[in-house]
């Protein structure tokens, strides 16, 4: 394995500064509280943590409204504490990477009050700027897109939220400025970037209105009342019409190939990967991001065989013929998506369903992508105050269906909860203690504590007890790491058709490997005597989550229980 990068061997694991870990008890996580939680991630058995913004911000967007590029939130600490967990990561050979946001600034960042304080300061046109709305273009968080500033007597454009210009990135003052900012943080040591929202940097130069016959808040609410599969297909047209003029445009790569460049002036390879699931920012496979979230594979409502098998399929044929093979890597969540242990569970088997999704993201061919809090199940937690809201697409949403279409506030507020992104960065459970052992007993945390922490959603119960989620993480990471295949092997599905169960082999020089992901309560009896790679050899158990004796096993007779994760060598 010598021969693959760390980022390909590496398990990364993302953590939400804000909900991580408290370490000045003021109910905001900080960086002395990851630092304090580095010794649990090691043990955890993750090589690499990607971290959401830490810089400082006015919150608009929780953090990805950045109003200073190169310092660290008052909240989270100093820049020396930064320091701090960087250097007691990597003495633990945790790499980190940070969130780079290149398409908007916070419309507090001092670029933006420059360049919105004339129409003729040195930075006037480092954001996007009209006389009058040019279009209907909509801002994908809060209605429209063109937002008035009466110091100029003019618009300024944003993708996001208002309190998030787009930058201009056709000046290269913007683009040298950013740069500068991306090699702060580099010199200081940090192992590579998530780099967010790159679809949305270059918008349709000829600001082509949208064609939808509704604006964004009038599509939320069409959306959650579609029913029938007509409504259902034109609500998704729809999203994609209202926004195609404003993302996915020419130019962007150009960009990705210079940035790159920058990153490999350093030493130590450092890494990109991007929040798009095009496979066209692997550039050439060596000249854009190294990897690029297989998305398409999160996108569905149940995780089932035929869905996993299918998109491993497109995935990994579209990788392979990039002119270098692209590397693949996978994720089931994020602090924008609803937590897989309630997204991908079926209300009646949730703690099995959990274990299967594990398995398949540290199983599957590439690199997995944890999101904190993943590992001991914590579920999403539905908001009940419209005052404890902290994601202003939220409320402004409740707002919006409230005032002009009417909705009841109650219907509104139980929408909202669903759809705000708070109900996944609620507090990391951390024990059975009042506020989860995040914060104080007495403090109130930024989001409530999900209550859920008493029941045994908790860090501390869960180390206490050898079959909880927490250890089965830990032990199918352990055997991962010990595993050569399951991180360089060939992705070589079986079973292409079976409804319940997945089953596909990893196969690298000198080691292959069975995985059947059983999602369904029946048990299997599979056969595998006729598949070329196993006829004629036995298997040995590497990992299973059900009961099993030690002993070796025939592929001819395999009894794969109700759920099971089964993992074995091919001997
Ligand atoms: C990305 C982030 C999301 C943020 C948005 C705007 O999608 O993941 O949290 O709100 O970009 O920066």
């Amino acid at each position: 394995m010598s021969k693959l990068k760390w980022w390909q061997t590496a398990v990364f694991y993302q953590i939400y500064p804000r909900s991580f870990a408290d370490g000045n008890g003021d109910g905001i996580g900080d960086f002395k509280g990851i630092t304090g939680k580095l010794d649990y991630l090691s043990d955890l058995g993750i090589d690499a943590l990607w971290l959401s913004p830490h810089f400082p911000s006015p919150n608009w967007d929780c953090g990805y409204d950045i109003s200073d590029y190169e310092n660290v939130a008052p909240e989270y600490g100093t820049l020396e504490d930064f320091k701090i967990f960087l250097a007691e990561a990597h003495k633990r050979n945790i790499r980190v990477i940070l969130d780079l946001v290149l398409n908007h600034t916070s419309d507090e960042h001092p670029w933006f009050l420059e360049s919105k304080s004339s129409r003729d300061n040195p930075k006037a046109d480092w954001y996007v700027w009209a006389d009058t709305p040019p279009n209907n273009w909509q801002s994908c968080f809060d209605g429209d897109a063109w937002t008035y500033a009466p110091e100029r007597d003019q618009y300024y454009y944003h993708y996001f939220m208002k309190q998030q210009p787009d930058l201009n990135w056709h000046n290269p003052l913007v683009k040298n400025a950013m740069w500068d900012a991306a090699r702060f943080w580099l010199d200081l040591g940090v192992d590579g970037y998530r780099l967010d929202a790159i679809g949305t940097i270059y918008e349709d130069p000829h600001l082509t209105p949208h064609t939808v016959p509704m604006n964004l808040a009038e599509l939320r609410r069409f959306s959650e009342l579609a029913r029938t599969s007509a409504e259902i297909k034109l609500k998704e047209k729809y999203w994609h019409d209202m926004f195609k003029n404003q993302w996915g445009q020419p130019g962007v790569h150009d960009l990705m190939k210079e940035l790159r460049a920058i990153l490999d002036e350093y030493e130590g390879d450092r890494m990109l990967v991007g929040e798009d699931d095009n496979i066209a920012f692997h550039g050439n496979g060596n000249d854009e991001l190294q990897l690029v979230f297989n998305f398409p594979l999160m996108r569905t409502e149940r995780l089932t065989p035929s869905h996993i098998r299918r998109n491993q399929k497109e995935r990994l044929t579209q990788l392979e013929v990039l002119p270098v093979t692209g590397w693949a890597c996978n994720t089931l969540g994020n602090h924008d998506s609803s937590r897989v242990y309630t997204r991908f569970g079926d209300k009646q088997h949730d703690a099995a369903l959990a274990r299967l999704h594990a398995a398949l993201i540290l199983t599957l061919k590439g690199t997995p992508f944890l999101y904190n809090g993943e590992e001991i199940g914590m579920t999403d937690y539905m908001l009940t105050d419209i005052t404890h809201v902290k994601d202003t697409m939220g409320s402004w949403y409740y707002h919006a269906v409230v005032t002009d279409m009417g909705v009841h506030p109650d219907e509104a507020m139980q929408r909202t909860a669903e759809m705000t992104r708070d109900k996944n960065r609620t507090p990391l459970q951390w024990s059975n203690n009042p506020n989860g052992g995040f914060a104080p007993p007495d403090v109130k945390t930024w989001l409530p504590v999900n209550p859920n922490h008493k029941n045994g959603i908790n860090v501390r119960d869960q180390q206490n007890n050898p079959s909880s989620l927490l250890n089965y993480y830990k032990h199918i990471l352990r055997v991962r790491k010990n595993t050569p295949a399951l991180i360089e092997g060939e992705y070589v599905p079986l079973n292409n058709t079976a409804k319940d169960y997945l089953s596909f082999l990893r196969t690298s020089v000198g080691q292959t490997v069975l995985i059947v992901l059983n999602f369904s309560e029946k048990q299997q009896m599979l056969d595998f005597s006729r598949t070329k790679e196993l006829k004629d050899h036995s298997l040995r158990v590497l990992f299973s989550s059900a009961v099993r004796s030690g002993a070796d096993l025939t592929p001819k007779k395999l009894n794969i229980a109700a759920f099971e994760v089964f993992v074995a060598e091919v001997k």
